[in-house]
């Protein structure tokens, strides 16, 4: 039997809209129209802890900052510009800079004292912001545009205030258009030292001259140890350390205790090595590790936005620190040839010794899974092959729920084909376990953590700094495709809005 031609029409119609409907619909629900809260994005959850409400909040978390009438211990003033300039190595770059370079001038403070850095936008179009990858600074501070602030326009200016209440290696960098920004310039290297360290000791360094990058300090074991800020980034596919590419000659004598902070703020993980010496691994994501074994024949991965101290003396024929095989710093005379970079990595779930964490991850208060894969969908009303949490397509996204206090335990699983370094801001997590086995090394605290593909990690953290704050992948160009889930308090309200000029991605 013959369908009429009206019919048949019609048939087609109904069949088009079967399939259609449902693509149709999933398009429109990924279009993020105009501007939004962070609030109203993500789905909320509890993580089996008790629910609230959380669209009424009514801390605004995000404007209050430091006790506004401590003055501050150390001022910087950070301007920022958009231009073309010459890296401290020479290379021409198209990009950003922060007071006339890149890397940005080195912030330095002790423990305990109050920074204020002043960041004057004077020509970059887009706006620009400073967030402090790794420390746990007031919501208020941690400078994202459309969650803690707006970003800050050409000709505008925004004063951060915060205490650098944990010794350590950290970075700063732009968090508006971050990956547009950060790969090309708008970054710098924060070094807090311990409180106790000798007054006199320590001086101002100076990234334009890697020589000059050393200066001594005294700690508490009388021991003299050279402090050297190590700040690997790629520019235009080129590695560079501190703005050199290549070997950077390090002005240290045989005999010299040294600690080099390296800091990786690219979009991959960087391994590092070190050639004609032994070395600790002192500190990771600016925690001290306890009890660190001496290591040899092994390297460092250090994850993208992760940081890594290594600490070594200075052997006779000199030592080479291999960021990544392709730069290095050369310590003392520069003698050994350059090692293959080892088979082997160390293993921070089982290096150094155990110690007490502080707090029971046992006695979790909410627990939260943080699956990551890759699915077909909509992102910006956009098809394509997307990262998904917990099966869910940006904006849709995961808003992990918590109050003040809570233990939090989170397992972050990666099943996307793909490396991500897992980065939560304000906080450090402890890592419990990999792939079930459980840590027995020494407290492996971190803010930047390498998830490969097909593992899993379990780590913890106490809820102690309220705020919203991202939990996201930091390959940027990841999180500028939509990897951005947040962490947000009871009580706690955002007045900035994402975009309408605020991109943080
Ligand atoms: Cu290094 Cu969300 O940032
Ligand atoms: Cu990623």
């Amino acid at each position: 039997m013959r369908l009429s031609r009206r019919a048949r029409t019609l048939a087609a119609v109904v069949a088009a809209g079967a399939v259609l409907g449902p693509v149709g619909w999933l398009w429109q629900d990924s279009l993020v129209l105009g501007s939004f809260s962070v609030m109203a994005a993500g789905e909320p959850d509890f993580g089996g802890g008790p629910a609230f409400d959380h669209h009424h909040g009514d801390r605004v978390v995000a404007t209050v900052g430091e006790d506004p009438t401590r003055a501050p211990d150390v001022t910087v003033t950070v301007v920022a510009r958009q231009e073309r300039f010459r890296l401290p190595g020479g290379r021409e770059v198209d990009g950003y800079t922060l007071n006339g370079t890149s890397p940005g001038p080195v912030i330095e403070a002790r423990q305990g004292e109050l920074v204020e850095v002043t960041l004057r936008n004077e020509s970059v179009a887009d706006g620009v912001t400073l967030h402090w990858h790794g420390i746990d600074v007031p919501n208020a501070a941690d400078g994202v545009a459309g969650v803690t602030q707006d970003a800050v326009s050409p000709g505008d200016e925004f004063v951060y205030r915060f205490v650098a209440e944990q010794a350590g290696t950290y970075w700063y960098h732009s968090h508006q258009a971050s990956h547009v920004q950060v790969p090309r310039g708008l970054f710098g290297a924060v070094v807090v030292r311990p409180s106790d360290v000798d007054d006199d000791a320590t001086d101002v360094t100076d990234v334009t001259d890697v020589t000059d990058v050393t200066d001594v300090t005294d700690v508490t074991d009388v021991t003299d140890v050279t402090d050297i800020v190590a700040l690997a980034h790629i520019f235009g596919g080129t590695r560079t350390v501190n703005g050199h590419a290549g070997d950077s000659p390090v002005a240290v004598e045989p005999g010299e205790r040294v600690r080099v902070r390296v800091i990786n703020t690219d979009n991959g993980p960087m391994a590092v090595w070190v050639s004609g010496s032994p070395f600790r691994v002192v500190a990771v994501d600016g925690t001290d590790v306890t009890e660190p074994g001496q290591v040899a024949g092994r390297a460092v991965l250090v994850t993208a936005g992760g940081r890594a101290d290594l600490e070594l003396t200075v052997p006779e024929g000199g030592a080479r620190v291999e960021l990544g095989g392709s730069a290095a710093l050369v310590l003392g005379p520069p003698g050994p040839p350059t090692e293959p970079k080892p088979a082997a990595t160390v293993d921070l779930l089982s290096y150094g010794r155990s110690a007490p964490l502080g707090f029971d991850p046992d006695a979790a208060d909410r627990r939260f899974d943080y699956a990551i894969g890759r699915r077909l969908g909509f992102v910006r009303g956009l098809p394509g092959l997307w990262w998904s949490v917990n099966g869910q397509l940006y904006p849709d996204l995961p808003m992990f729920m918590v109050s003040e206090g809570d233990v939090v335990r989170v397992r972050i699983s990666n099943d996307s084909g793909e490396v991500h370094p897992m980065h939560l801001h304000g906080h450090h997590m402890v890592v419990l376990a990999r792939d079930d086995v459980a840590a027995t090394g020494s407290p492996w605290w971190v803010d930047s953590l390498n998830v490969a593909d097909g593992e899993r990690y379990d780590v913890a953290f106490v809820a102690d700094n309220p705020g919203v704050w991202m939990f996201h992948c930091h390959h940027l160009g990841h999180a500028a495709d939509g990897f951005v889930a947040h962490l947000m308090y009871e009580g706690v309200t955002v007045p900035y809005r994402i975009g309408d000029g605020n991109e943080p991605e």
